[in-house]
């Protein structure tokens, strides 16, 4: 984002963050806003966090990115940055998994932000900068069992970030797109997981124990890589992954 050379780097400039409703997208809008920024706080949800601007829509809909788009150009002028935060997890082994719940997943985690940066980036091609961050996950990198579907819509996100980084460097665009890998974090998705697989405590103890910390990830942690992606800090970092995960991918 070249615009961005002030001491917060974030003074004033546009970005979306989609899951703005809970979790990591929730934490990125309060860092975000706190840093001056005008933020556009999108989920599906009710938003009551403070934003600029708080769009409540489905990801996975073409005239509702297109309409947002529109709505932020007209009342921000711009877009500086976009991060597609909104996820869905669907727990099962694959012999049981209904395919619509797969569906589900390929739709929220891989079409959202296809949509998304597809609309996105027109705005960010013309303005010449921009950095988009998609978040993916550890488990877009190593299997995870029970998450057949999610591990698809993670892998899927890391390699067309890889893609569309190389679509933006060839226009010449100085546009950039990375995606973030967090191990298991704390956020209201770690509760969704233990009520998918029967909502025993001992299930939540049995993922910290996967953890070579025998923890979860921080929030604040993985809103520090987010944020490094998205200022000029990384100007030269494009295409790659940012796995913050505290060891988990390195057993
Ligand atoms: N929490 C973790 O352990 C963890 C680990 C790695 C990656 N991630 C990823 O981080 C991202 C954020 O997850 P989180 O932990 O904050 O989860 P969360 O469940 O707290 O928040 C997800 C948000 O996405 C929104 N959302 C879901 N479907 C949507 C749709 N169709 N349209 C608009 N909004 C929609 C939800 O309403 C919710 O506000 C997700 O992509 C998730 O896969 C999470």
């Amino acid at each position: 984002m070249e615009q961005s050379n002030t001491a917060s780097g974030f003074q004033d400039l546009a970005i979306i963050v989609t899951g703005a409703a809970s979790g990591i997208g929730a934490a990125i809008v309060d860092r975000l806003q706190g840093a001056g920024a005008n933020v556009v706080a999108l989920d599906r949800m009710a938003l009551s966090a403070p934003a600029a601007l708080s769009i409540q829509m489905d990801v996975t809909s073409e005239d509702e990115w297109i309409a947002a788009v529109k709505q932020v150009s007209k009342q921000l002028g711009r877009i500086d940055g976009l991060v597609n935060c909104a996820g869905v997890i669907r727990m099962g082994a694959i012999t049981d998994l209904p395919a619509e719940e797969f569906r589900l997943s390929m739709q929220v985690n891989v079409e959202g932000p296809f949509l998304a940066m597809k609309h996105v980036l027109p705005v960010m091609y013309n303005q010449a900068c921009g950095s988009i961050v998609n978040i993916s996950s550890t488990a877009g990198i190593a299997g995870a069992p029970g998450a057949a579907g999610y591990c698809a819509s993670k892998g899927a996100i890391r390699m067309m970030s890889k893609a569309v980084a190389l679509e933006a460097i060839a226009n010449k665009s100085n546009v950039r797109i990375n995606s973030v890998h967090p191990a298991m974090t704390e956020t209201p998705m770690v509760k969704d997981i233990v009520r998918q697989l029967g909502g025993d405590d001992n299930i939540e103890e049995q993922m910290r124990a996967l953890q070579p910390s025998g923890n979860f990830i921080p929030v604040e942690a993985v809103v520090d890589a987010i944020l490094f992606l998205l200022s000029d800090a990384s100007q030269f970092v494009n295409g790659t992954e940012l796995i913050v995960d505290n060891g988990f991918t390195a057993q």
